[in-house]
C-alpha cells in the first residue's frame, strides 16, 4: 500500500511540476492575476459597468486603451491628459464603438506638472457625475539617458509628474472615497518600480516612490476595506512611451525608437489590468517572457536577478552609445527612426 501511494506520488509530483513549469513559460501576468482572469473577461466587465472611472494619460498608449476598453463594458468616463485634442479624439473613438453618450464621457484637460490645478479638476469631476469610482493614475513619462550625462532638472521633473502630480491627483480623490467609504485608486507603475534598469534610474525611482508611497497608504486604510489601492506593474507594452522619455537634458527628443512588435499588445495589458481591478488585486505583474521571469527572480532571487540584469544592462547601455534602440538587447532588430 505505501508502496503504491510512494510510486503515485513519484508520479503526480513531477506531472504538478510539469503542468505549472509550461503554465509559466505561457504566463504573461502573475500566477493571483492570471488566476482573476480564468474566471473569464465578461464578470469583469460586469462589475466595471456604470462606474464612474477618471484615467489620466487617456490621450494615448495604455490610458487610450483602457478608455476604449472602459467605454465598451458601459464605464462612464473621466478623460484628462494636456494634449485636449487628443482627448477630443478618444473620445469620440468611445462614443462611437460603445452605447455610451456624449454625456456619459468627460474631457478634462489637465497638467499633471501643474498641482495648484488639481483641486479644480477634481471637483470638475466629482460634480460632473456626482462621484468618482475609480481612479486610474496612468499618466506619466519614461526616461532614456545615462545618470552621468543627465541634468538634475531631468530627475526633478520626472519626480514632479510621475510621483508628486499622481501623489496630488490621488490626494485630491482620495478624501471624497474614504467619505463615501468605497473606491478603487489604480497606479500604473512599472516593472522599474520593482527591479532596476540602467537609462532609467531617473524614471526607476519616480516609479519606486510610486510603490512605498501606494503601499503605505494601502496599510493606512485598513478601517476602510472597500477602498482598493491597486498598483500595476507593467513590463514592455506598445505605446508611445519611448518617444516621449526624457533624455539628458528637459527639451531634447529621444532620436531612437525602437521596435514595437516584440511587446505586449496594448490590449492585452490593458484587458488584464481590468480583470485585476474587477476583482481587487492589489499588485499586478503584467510582462511577456522572458520578463515576467525577472519579477519572479527579483522577487525570490535578488543575487541571480542581479547577475542577468547587469549582463543584460551592460549590453543595453553599449547599444545606447552606439546611437542604436538600446532595447534591441532585450528584441531582436534595433530600428532607428
Ligand atoms: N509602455 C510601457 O512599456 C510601460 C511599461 C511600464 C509602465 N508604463 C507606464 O504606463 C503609463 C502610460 O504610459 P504609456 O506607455 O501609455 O505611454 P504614452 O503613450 O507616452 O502615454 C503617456 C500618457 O501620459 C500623458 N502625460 C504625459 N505627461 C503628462 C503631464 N505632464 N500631464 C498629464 N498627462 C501627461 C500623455 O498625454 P499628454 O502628452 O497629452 O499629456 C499620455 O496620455 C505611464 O505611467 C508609464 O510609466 C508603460
Amino acid at each position: 500500500m505505501d508502496c503504491c501511494i510512494v510510486s503515485a506520488l513519484c508520479f503526480l509530483i513531477p506531472v504538478y511540476l510539469l503542468v505549472h513549469f509550461v503554465c509559466f513559460i505561457f504566463a504573461d501576468a502573475d500566477f493571483t492575476l492570471l488566476l482573476a482572469s480564468l474566471a473569464g473577461h465578461k464578470p469583469a466587465e460586469a462589475k466595471l459597468r456604470g462606474l464612474v472611472v477618471w484615467i489620466t494619460g487617456a490621450s494615448s498608449g495604455i490610458g487610450e486603451e483602457l478608455a476604449y476598453q472602459l467605454a465598451r463594458c458601459g464605464s462612464r468616463l473621466i478623460l484628462s491628459a494636456r494634449r485636449e485634442d487628443e482627448l477630443n479624439r478618444v473620445k469620440r473613438h468611445c462614443l462611437e464603438n460603445s452605447d455610451l453618450e456624449d454625456e456619459h464621457i468627460l474631457v478634462l484637460p489637465l497638467d499633471l506638472l501643474e498641482r495648484t490645478s488639481h483641486e479644480e479638476k477634481a471637483k470638475t469631476a466629482i460634480q460632473h457625475f456626482g462621484h468618482i469610482d475609480i481612479l486610474i493614475n496612468n499618466g506619466g513619462r519614461s526616461q532614456r539617458s545615462l545618470c552621468l550625462e543627465t541634468n538634475v532638472d531631468v530627475y526633478k521633473t520626472l519626480m514632479e509628474l510621475n510621483f508628486l502630480g499622481t501623489v496630488s491627483i490621488t490626494k485630491q480623490v482620495l478624501p471624497h472615497m474614504t467619505q463615501r467609504g468605497t473606491g478603487s485608486i489604480v497606479t500604473v507603475s512599472s516593472v522599474v518600480g520593482l527591479a532596476g534598469a540602467p537609462l532609467a534610474t531617473g524614471y526607476s525611482a519616480s516609479k519606486h516612490a510610486l510603490q512605498g508611497f501606494f503601499n503605505s497608504l494601502r496599510s493606512e486604510l485598513t478601517d476602510h476595506p472597500k477602498i482598493l489601492i491597486s498598483t500595476v506593474c507593467p513590463g514592455p507594452v506598445q505605446s508611445q512611451i519611448v518617444k516621449n522619455a526624457f533624455t539628458e537634458e528637459l527639451n531634447k527628443p529621444v532620436t531612437t525608437v525602437g521596435n514595437q512588435e516584440h511587446k505586449m499588445p496594448t490590449s492585452r495589458c490593458v484587458r488584464l489590468m481590468l480583470v485585476g481591478i474587477a476583482n481587487g488585486v492589489k499588485e499586478m505583474w503584467i510582462a511577456q517572457q522572458p520578463f515576467l521571469l525577472f519579477y519572479y527572480a527579483w522577487q525570490y532571487t535578488p543575487t541571480f536577478a542581479w547577475a542577468v540584469t547587469n549582463l543584460l544592462g551592460r549590453k543595453r547601455v553599449q547599444n545606447f552609445k552606439a546611437g542604436l534602440d538600446a532595447d534591441s538587447a532585450y528584441f531582436s532588430k534595433p530600428k532607428t527612426s
